[in-house]
């Protein structure tokens, strides 16, 4: 069965003292040191409003350790996809993909791919520091003979990477809907079976992408904004998806 399973309640961490709160942490747990070379150290992580074992920020990583867990059992044992969209602009969609896709590389068994879906407002590559300096899936799409090896970026955490929206715009093409994109997201999910894509998406409201989208993915997490968006847009919004792929719904309460 695969319907909404339970909702997921995500508040800010709390604002402490974040050099003090990295000391105090177990740094020997901290994702920011494990092996992959050019690891972040915790505050690094903090300033990208990632999480990390740092007690201020326990119960927010547990939240996406339980979503992680959700989807798990959800899936019959293969890797896949799960597309994490907004019900409107700034629920904090963004934040909850990127943490998911870290709280699936925190698992030492398991590698995340980020991919950064959202053409209108790409925000990924900013949050993680990342230069898109050879493109990404925009500049794939228009131009495959560039291969999808340049548009893959390391992110400086361990088993995360990233594929940033891209710089070609041409308005008029329907890039979710192209053959190009289903194959695209099937090499990389295919490639290696431990390879977890998480995709961020457009808002639900105001644009088709969203549900076109979530044709694509095995699995749709959709983030309500807690207090900004009421129970029946929630209910519209979730109604266009099938419902057997809809893991959860995350109310995220931003700072
Ligand atoms: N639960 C949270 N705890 C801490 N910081 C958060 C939380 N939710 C969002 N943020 C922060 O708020 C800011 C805006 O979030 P995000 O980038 O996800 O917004 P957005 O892309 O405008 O939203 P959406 O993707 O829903 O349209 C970011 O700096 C993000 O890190
Ligand atoms: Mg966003």
């Amino acid at each position: 069965m695969k319907t909404v399973e339970g909702d997921q309640m995500l508040k800010p961490s709390g604002n402490g003292d974040t050099a003090a709160d990295s000391r105090r942490g177990d740094a020997g747990h901290s994702i920011a040191l494990m092996k992959d070379g050019g690891a972040l150290a915790p505050h690094q992580l903090e300033a990208r409003r990632l999480i990390n074992t740092d007690p201020a920020t326990r119960e927010l990583t547990n939240s996406f350790r339980e979503l992680r867990t959700r989807l798990l059992e959800l899936s019959d044992g293969q890797n896949f996809t799960t597309l994490v969209v907004p019900v409107s602009q700034g629920c904090g969609a963004s934040f909850v993909a990127r943490n998911l896709a870290l709280a699936f590389a925190f698992d030492e068994s398991r590698t995340a791919l980020l991919v950064d879906c959202d053409l209108q407002r790409p925000s990924q590559h900013l949050a993680l520091d990342v230069e898109p300096a050879s493109g990404g899936l925009t500049d794939y799409l228009e131009h495959p003979a560039i291969g999808i090896k340049p548009i893959l970026y390391h992110t400086g955490i361990p088993r995360l990477r990233l594929v940033p929206a891209g710089n070609a715009q041409n308005g008029h093409m329907e890039y979710f809907s192209s053959f190009r994109m289903r194959a695209v997201l099937d090499s990389l999910r295919c490639r290696y079976p431990d390879r977890y894509l998480f995709l961020d998406g457009p808002p639900i409201k105001g644009s088709p992408d969203a549900r076109i989208l979530s044709d694509l993915a095995d699995y749709v997490v959709v983030v309500a904004g807690y207090g900004r968006d009421t129970p029946s847009s929630i209910n519209r919004a979730v109604a266009g998806f099938d419902p057997n792929k809809l893991a959860g719904i995350v109310f995220n309460e931003t700072p």
